[in-house]
């Protein structure tokens, strides 16, 4: 307790003095020894600063020692020109009222938390009002983070039109383009390019003041800048370079970055901006959800357009491509003539070829990234992902607004003119800016503009004039398997808050309708709000990241939501097995090695891992996937092994007689299909891969149609996924590396038998950590074992699933993709492997023994190890990496 309070005093004291070194212009950079009397004339003068509750009203009366503080701090005044129409608009915004307020508050303390509804103000004036107040006038620059890129982009070119000042000064930087140069002053960017920002310059001198935005989505990123920012603002202000940080989110839950004494040894000031908020009438579907919703949302759409008054409708759907075919059909419904131009095809051809620029620019520019040298790697960014992030977590609910249900005034409502034109626009996270802006500006005069979003619009950006939401309660999300840390995205019902977010969305300006496409029974089973990712999903390929960024101790990490020991231990585990750390030392006491246990650093390999976005296992795969000119394979493969059955479920039981004959005759044809995929001798051997290979050639062959899939047994969507997957891996792969200059073609020829077994190798180096043995003779006295395998982990038998291609063959040694438990544990997706390889490609598992020690048996379930024989000479292997050598 009483270290923990003077901890505190130390830390204002700190701050304080380096507020004062600013007055006298001090150079040095190293803190001057703290003076006695000082020190206890600031614990008294800031009481403030140790409560968290109405701060508001506090700063309010703190104003006279504000006013004394202002002395302190940068007297400059930037003049803005702002257009007057601009200035109107902005003074309407709910977080001018605050702007007094926020800017004491910024001069007072190191952090602050700004909470306001979306469209209050806080992502487009914040940034002004620092800027205003000299922020940016000296050496450092005002950085804003968004999770998404979208808002990255949009938010700088909005900002340099309010300011009046080009975009060489308020600039943007994403993933793949900026137009950031020597005299930005103000930069926007995605959470992941400022993570890689502080790979190389951990204290982050370029930046005055750091803005984390949109903090309630709770990205994995962004968690992770707040917990690096916690500590590299007392460390900058302790070097005589003053640095803020403001977070601002859009909903008031935010207790965990406020009440988190392991992040914040001063709590951050939060202030709240009041925005006004229009009731929003809600109108849930009386049926039951269909699966069919994107033709539902169609219809909603349409009938909203065609009898309800003037207003924008906002349609909120999960994905680019629900988003396109949505606009497409809209188009089709509603086509309007605009000069010369009709809507429809012209919004589609120069969509397509803004799209065709933004790849081709994107792929001009990963040929000048770094190649990869296993032995000089400077580390790669983080993936942003390419995919719309899941929106977190919402408010409560959206203030004062009240609550209809059930009626829909579609129905009863006064009819609209139905040849008022309907001006449909796209907006999701891929597409070209310049389209994105398209959103913001008036539509054509007597138009209703119709804007079909992904969950983009729910919080990012603040669309004006909308009346209307069409909500199809679904979101794209990222899931993670447990088992196999493999991600993927998959469609699921929303949240309660987030669907709020959404409804609110429609009363910005006055009062509005929102559309539910699913019944008030199963908004009722909707999660209050989504989770923060972190604690969602395996943390294997975080933990990588963090290493990535030399943060070796990442148990002692302040996150604002930490993941828990046990899944910090076990990430480590695997990554020092997988080679992408460097093995713990096996010296000193217990307590020692149990540490060094949770702080490896990173090893070359892995780093090169940290630049491929997908599991640390499949990544593994990918960085030895060039030998033999394997890598077409191995991302074919690392592709289907994410996208999880790529079969069809055909041993559900059937309804009736007739149901059953077919059913036996399509489980007839896979299992002919499965066959046939496997191929034979060689090919064989690496099993269920090289069957998905088989498909996954043999689809594209096809041309990929839902015919094909049909014929064949094969999941259609997920064949479509690995597609889309191929291409991505591609990308990263060729980024990584140009000089490999993989070229993908989705019909690829089958792999010859020297490749199998390379392939057979690269994926035992990756799932080294899944691999298992045949019983062995004194095993199989027991009738339990009986066709069994032992592997290191569990005390029973695990199986080879009667669907695999190796279910005959049974081999001495395989690896698994993973084990599910059925009516017996059942080894998926299994690969054989030989005996001698092990060593070779995991020594990490290894501790070699002399040969006399014990030559039979192989395999020791007592002691968790394996012995095996290689050119004369016996290993013992052993998994996962046993704490301590006990001996
Ligand atoms: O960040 P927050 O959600 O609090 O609000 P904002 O993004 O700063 O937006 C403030 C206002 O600016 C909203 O009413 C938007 O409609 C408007 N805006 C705009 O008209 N054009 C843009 N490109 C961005 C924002
Ligand atoms: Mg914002």
């Amino acid at each position: 307790e009483v270290e923990e309070s003077s901890d505190r005093d130390t830390s204002s004291e700190e701050e304080e003095e380096e507020e004062e070194k600013e007055v006298t212009e001090t150079t040095e950079m190293t803190a001057a020894p703290p003076q006695e009397t000082e020190d206890k004339q600031e614990v008294q003068e800031k009481p403030h600063q140790t409560e968290q509750d109405g701060q508001n009203e506090k700063n309010i009366s703190n104003q006279k020692k504000v006013e004394n503080k202002m002395l302190s701090q940068p007297a400059v005044f930037i003049p803005v020109n702002r257009l007057p129409e601009i200035q109107e608009a902005r003074l309407k915004l709910p977080v001018l009222a605050e702007e007094q307020l926020i800017m004491e508050a910024v001069r007072e303390n190191p952090f602050i938390v700004i909470c306001g509804e979306t469209g209050s103000g806080k992502t487009t004036q914040v940034p002004q009002f620092l800027y205003e107040a000299g922020y940016a006038s000296g050496s450092g620059i005002i950085g804003i983070t968004e999770p998404r890129r979208v808002a990255a982009v949009s938010m700088s070119q909005r900002v340099a039109k309010e300011m009046n000042l080009s975009t060489r000064v308020v600039s943007y930087q994403i993933r793949y383009e900026g137009n950031v140069t020597g005299d930005t002053k103000i930069k926007f960017m995605t959470d992941g390019v400022l993570l890689k920002e502080i790979q190389k310059d951990f204290l982050l001198q370029r930046y005055s003041v750091i803005i984390i935005d949109e903090a309630h989505e709770r990205s994995v990123y962004t968690d992770i800048l707040i917990g690096l920012l916690s500590r590299i603002v007392p460390l900058r202000n302790k070097k005589g370079l003053p640095m803020k940080l403001l977070v601002m989110s859009a909903t008031l839950r935010v207790e965990d970055f406020t009440e988190n004494t392991k992040l914040f040894r001063t709590p951050p000031l939060v202030i709240k901006v009041e925005a006004r908020q229009f009731p929003v009438s809600i109108h849930f579907n009386k049926r039951t959800p269909v699966d069919d919703y994107t033709g539902e949302v169609f219809q909603k759409t349409c009938k909203i357009h065609r009898m309800l008054p003037p207003g924008g409708i906002l349609v909120f759907l999960t994905g680019q491509a629900e988003v396109n075919n949505l606009c497409r059909q809209l188009r089709q419904a509603f086509p309007f003539r605009r000069g010369n131009t009709t809507n429809g095809e012209d919004e589609d051809a120069d969509t397509s070829e803004a799209m065709r620029t933004f790849k081709k620019t994107k792929q001009k520019k990963t040929v000048s990234l770094p190649r990869i040298d296993l032995d000089n790697y400077s580390a790669l960014p983080v993936d942003e992902g390419d995919e719309d992030r899941d929106a977190g977590i919402g408010d409560e609910e959206y203030g004062g607004s009240d609550l209809e249900f059930g009626d829909d005034p579609a129905s009863t409502e006064v009819k609209a003119d139905p040849s008022i034109p309907l001006y449909v626009l796209p907006l999701y996270s891929l597409l070209d800016p310049e389209q994105q802006a398209k959103v913001f500006r008036p539509p054509p005069p007597g138009a209703r503009l119709c804007v079909v979003a992904t969950n983009v619009a729910e919080t990012s950006l603040t669309i004006p004039g909308i009346k209307y939401v069409v909500d199809c309660g679904r979101v794209k999300k990222r899931f993670y398997d447990r088992v196999t840390g493999v991600s993927s995205f998959k469609i699921s019902w929303t949240s309660q808050a987030s669907a709020n977010q959404r409804a609110g969305r429609a009363g910005r300006t006055e009062p509005g309708h929102c559309y539910r496409l699913y019944s008030s029974a199963v908004f009722g089973d909707f999660s209050l709000f989504s989770e923060a990712e972190i604690t969602r999903r395996p943390v294997e390929d975080l933990v990588l990241q963090m290493k990535d960024l030399n943060i070796d101790k990442v148990v002692n990490f302040p996150f604002p939501t930490s993941p828990s020991t046990e899944a910090l231990v076990a990430a480590e585990q695997l990554l020092v097995s997988l080679g992408a750390l460097k093995e713990p030392p096996r010296t000193g006491s217990l307590k020692q090695m149990e540490l060094a246990r949770l702080s490896c650093p990173i090893t070359p390999l892995g780093r090169a891992m940290a630049s491929f976005p997908v599991a640390p296992r499949y990544a593994k795969m990918l960085a030895l996937g060039q030998q033999q000119d394997c890598l077409p394979y191995v991302i074919a493969v690392v592709a289907a092994m994410t996208v999880r059955e790529i079969f069809e479920d055909l041993d559900r039981t059937a309804a009736s007689e007739d149901e059953s004959v077919k059913l036996a005759q399509r489980r007839a044809r896979l299992n002919q299909m499965r066959r046939l995929w496997a191929g034979q001798g060689a090919s064989l051997l690496l099993g269920d891969l090289m069957v998905m290979l088989g498909a996954v050639g043999a689809c594209e062959f096809a041309g990929c149609t839902p015919k094909f899939c049909e014929e064949n047994g094969l999941r259609y969507k997920a064949m479509v996924e690995i597609r889309r997957l191929r291409g991505q891996l591609t990308n990263a792969v060729n980024s990584v590396c140009p000089e490999v200059g993989v070229f993908v073609d989705p019909k690829m020829a089958p792999p010859t038998e020297h490749q199998v077994v390379c392939l057979r190798q690269i994926v035992l180096a990756g799932l080294g950590d899944h691999l298992a043995r045949r019983a062995q003779a004194e095993d199989i006295l027991d009738q339990k074992w009986k066709m069994a395998y032992r592997t290191p982990l569990l005390d029973d038998p695990v199986f080879i699933h009667p669907h695999s291609a190796l279910f005959k063959t049974l081999p001495e040694f395989l690896v698994y993709q993973e084990i599910m438990e059925t009516t017996k544990m059942y080894m998926r997706g299994v690969s054989a492997v030989e005996a001698e390889w092990i060593p070779e490609l995991l020594p990490q598992y290894c501790h070699f023994g002399s040969p006399l020690e014990s030559p039979s048996p192989w395999f020791s379930s007592s002691t968790g190890t394996i012995k095996c024989h290689c050119s004369s000479t016996f290993f013992r292997i052993a998994w996962p990496l046993p704490a301590v050598e006990k001996e």
